[in-house]
């Protein structure tokens, strides 16, 4: 990964840019400003924003699962068109997991729709990177959970995680990995 990257917990000060790089990054689903300054507020220490020069390129916004403190949850994942393709969205996952504050982390979930095929591809890589089989259950249904309006959202857990492998600084090579339910495929 290159220099010109810097990766940090966020701020308040990112909120704005926050909202404005969601934005920017279908299909994910915005929220109000309000949303991503808390967001920058609240989870700051298990978010992680990445900047290149001045420019916001890259955010997630992730928090433990209240009743499940060895999870972390991440909510949304962006990258700026112009910085994708280089292994910055995996980075930035390994960036949270290598932080003091979450090192007793050992599962990851996060929700995915069927379609959405990076969301897929980066989180099969990020299984195959921590030696972790992947599942997959429908969590919040289009039918009943979002009245037809938005398409089923996938709960993933990723986990036990290697912990080990955050002293591993180079990606590990993988495979695609296609949605497939209730089984592990890391
Ligand atoms: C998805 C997104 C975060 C990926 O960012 P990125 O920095 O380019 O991702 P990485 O370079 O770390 O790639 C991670 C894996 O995803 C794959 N990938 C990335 N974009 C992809 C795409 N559009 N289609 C299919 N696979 C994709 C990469 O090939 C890589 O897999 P590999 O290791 O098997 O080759 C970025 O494209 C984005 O912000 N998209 C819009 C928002 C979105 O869909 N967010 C949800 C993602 S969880």
């Amino acid at each position: 990964m290159s220099q010109e990257f810097n990766f940090y917990p966020p701020s308040v000060d990112d909120g704005w840019a926050v909202s404005q790089l969601i934005s920017a990054c279908p299909p994910l689903d915005t929220n109000s400003a309000y949303c991503n300054l808390l967001q920058c507020h609240h989870f700051a220490s298990t978010s992680v924003a990445v900047r290149r020069q001045d420019e916001l390129v890259g955010f997630i916004s992730a928090y433990r699962v209240p009743d499940k403190p060895e999870t972390l949850f991440i909510w949304q994942v962006a990258v700026a068109e112009s910085a994708r393709g280089q292994g910055l969205a995996s980075k930035m996952i390994e960036q949270i997991l290598q932080r003091e504050a979450c090192e007793s982390i050992r599962f990851i979930e996060t929700t995915i729709t069927q379609a959405n095929e990076a969301s897929w591809a980066l989180f099969g890589r990020i299984a195959r990177r921590y030696g972790a089989p992947l599942a997959s259950d429908d969590l919040f249904t289009k039918e009943k959970h979002f009245s037809g309006q938005h398409d089923t959202e996938l709960l993933v857990t990723i986990g036990p995680l290697e912990r080990s492998a955050d002293t591993t600084s180079e990606d590990a090579p993988v495979s695609a990995v296609t949605p497939q339910r209730k089984e592990a495929r890391a």
